[in-house]
């Protein structure tokens, strides 16, 4: 696996391999990889000739400095990973690479990148389209690959790629759970025992959610309950939404595509973690 640090030297490289016909696929990451990334890249490798995995901790998309300082940093750990998972590039760039000028454009894609995350982390997806662009415009992947742990990006990303006209596959993967039923995430390995022990409550009462008969808001209601219950959980939001828009529903409907969408902080730090379960 080939680990390069500019634009300039990735370029040069995927010249050659689209010059040979070869398929594309990148999965941007922030690094502090685990088995949840770990399952994009795989999936890309299966599909696609050359896998390019970016590592970029991007600051642009932290609307709060802390939790861009406290993130997890483990490139060397990362590049091992990817080495096995069969990636054939790792783009670890700097910050003055991705961002030679501060960038100043803004992206706007309502509902997708107002309500919930939108909502609480003002200027986030606005990062993301950010560094997400960039990306496809250096890499011009065939497919990209995300997860479904970030419901919303993909939601966001879907919007930014038809507005734009990128020509690239977003490639949507199921989420990666610890034993325990808890998502992985980077940001688990700052959780303490005895907050891990906890958190796998949210999924499990998410799950048991779907068994109640209970009406949507009703529904809404139990959950944020029954979280706030366990001592160390505090529910931000929970909203049950349209799995395409993401507009918030009042009532079920017939739709296919029915998502609720959490966000809990777990311990004293605290931890924000998300997750999110599917009605139909
Ligand atoms: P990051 O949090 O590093 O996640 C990179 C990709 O891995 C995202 O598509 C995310 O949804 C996916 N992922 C994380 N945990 C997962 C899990 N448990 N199961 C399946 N997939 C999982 O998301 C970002 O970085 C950034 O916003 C980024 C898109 C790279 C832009 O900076």
């Amino acid at each position: 696996m080939q680990i390069v640090n500019t634009i300039s030297q990735l370029q040069n490289i995927l010249l050659q391999s689209k010059n040979e016909g070869k398929k594309v696929g990148l999965v941007p990451t922030m690094g502090a990889l685990h088995d949840g990334h770990a399952s994009l890249v795989r999936r890309s490798v299966t599909d696609n000739d050359v896998t390019v995995v970016s590592i970029f901790l991007n600051p642009t998309q932290f609307n709060d400095p802390k939790d861009l300082e406290r993130y997890p940093r483990t490139l060397d750990c990362d590049c091992k990973i990817l080495a096995q998972c069969g990636a054939q590039i790792a783009f670890a760039p700097g910050v003055a690479e991705m961002y030679p000028t501060p960038d100043t454009r803004s992206f706007s894609y309502p509902p997708t990148d107002t309500v919930m995350e939108g909502a609480r982390r003002p200027g986030h997806f606005n990062g993301v389209c950010q560094i997400v662009s960039k990306l496809f415009q250096i890499v011009n992947p065939d497919r990209a690959y995300f997860g479904e742990k970030d419901f919303q990006q993909i939601a966001v990303i879907r919007r930014m790629v038809a507005d734009l006209g990128f020509s690239v596959d977003i490639v949507p993967c199921p989420v990666v759970r610890e034993e325990s039923g808890l998502a992985m995430s980077s940001r688990n390995t700052l959780l303490s025992a005895d907050e891990k022990a906890i958190a796998p409550n949210i999924f499990r009462i998410l799950k048991e959610s779907k068994t109640l008969g209970m009406s949507l808001k009703d529904t809404e209601s139990w959950v944020v309950s029954q979280i706030n219950a366990i001592d160390g959980l505090d529910v931000e939001y929970y909203s049950i939404v349209d799995g395409k828009t993401l507009a918030e529903l009042q009532e079920w409907t017939d739709s296919d595509d029915i998502v609720g969408c959490i966000t809990v902080y777990c311990g004293k730090t605290p931890i924000r973690l998300i997750d999110h379960i599917r009605y139909k």
